[in-house]
């Protein structure tokens, strides 16, 4: 896939559905900017920068982090040179207050999403991806103990760091996690739908054939 098209994606789904996975994928193939605020927010929480201090409660509860903190963040990042043009949004907007404050940002700056990529999961695959998946300390990339294990035990396959066990991928984390999306994030999916921007797919199976269902729903080569 060239990167000359312009894309301004964002990934929606449930807590483990494999939205980071593919958005990553996604950034290989076509170059563009990808924010994952999880992402943004454990680092933060990590260097116990001022935004990591207020955000980490949240994040060990599996609740959200309040939407003005959110809009802060990513007002801020998206008006950066490298994500003026394509950008991989993943993990937010997570309400409607923060889909709202999206628009805002992105009609100031001139901007506006092409696509909403919703992944659909059944809730037996979600708890069997979280409870297994281990994350890079060094780069974050992730890994699964039985769908993509790490050539080394306990050590991530792209930079050697170490793999751990996210605080909120606990069995009793993950509980109050799908309740929070249940109630805060899925009116999301009509929202975006109202505008003509959901494209929603299939989220099971292994992750080439997401990987395949995701590029054709945003038109893309799979190849
Ligand atoms: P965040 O990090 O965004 O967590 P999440 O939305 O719960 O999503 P996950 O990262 O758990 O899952 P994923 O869908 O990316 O799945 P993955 O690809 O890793 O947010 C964490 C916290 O930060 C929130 O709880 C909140 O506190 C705060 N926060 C973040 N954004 C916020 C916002 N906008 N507003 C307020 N608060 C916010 O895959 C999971 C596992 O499955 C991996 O091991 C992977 O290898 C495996 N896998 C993936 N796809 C497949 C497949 N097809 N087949 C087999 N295995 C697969």
């Amino acid at each position: 896939m060239g990167n000359e098209r312009v894309f301004r994606v964002v990934f929606l789904g449930p807590p483990g559905a494999g939205k980071g996975t593919q958005a990553r994928l996604l950034e290989e193939g076509i170059g563009a900017c990808r924010l994952s605020t999880g992402d943004i927010l454990r680092q933060a929480v990590e260097e116990q920068t001022p935004l990591g201090k207020e955000a980490a409660d949240y994040l060990h509860q599996g609740q959200l982090v309040p939407d003005e903190m959110m809009l802060k963040l990513i007002g801020e990042r998206l008006s950066q040179a490298d994500c003026r043009s394509s950008f991989i949004l993943d993990g937010f907007p997570r309400t409607v207050a923060q889909a709202d404050g999206l628009e805002r940002i992105l009609k100031e700056l001139g901007s506006e999403l092409d696509f909403v990529l919703c992944l659909r999961v059944p809730n037996e695959t979600i708890i069997q991806r979280l409870a297994g998946r281990r994350t890079c300390k060094g780069c974050g990339a992730v890994h699964h103990v039985a769908f993509s294990p790490p050539a080394r035990a306990g050590r991530c396959d792209g930079c050697g760091g170490e793999l751990y066990q996210r605080e909120d991928d606990r069995e009793e984390k993950i509980a109050a996690r799908l309740s929070v999306y249940e109630t805060q994030t899925t009116p999301l999916a009509e929202y975006y739908r109202k505008r003509g921007l959901l494209r929603e797919i299939d989220g099971s199976g292994n992750i080439e054939q997401v990987r395949s269902r995701a590029f054709q729903a945003l038109g893309a080569n799979a190849a």
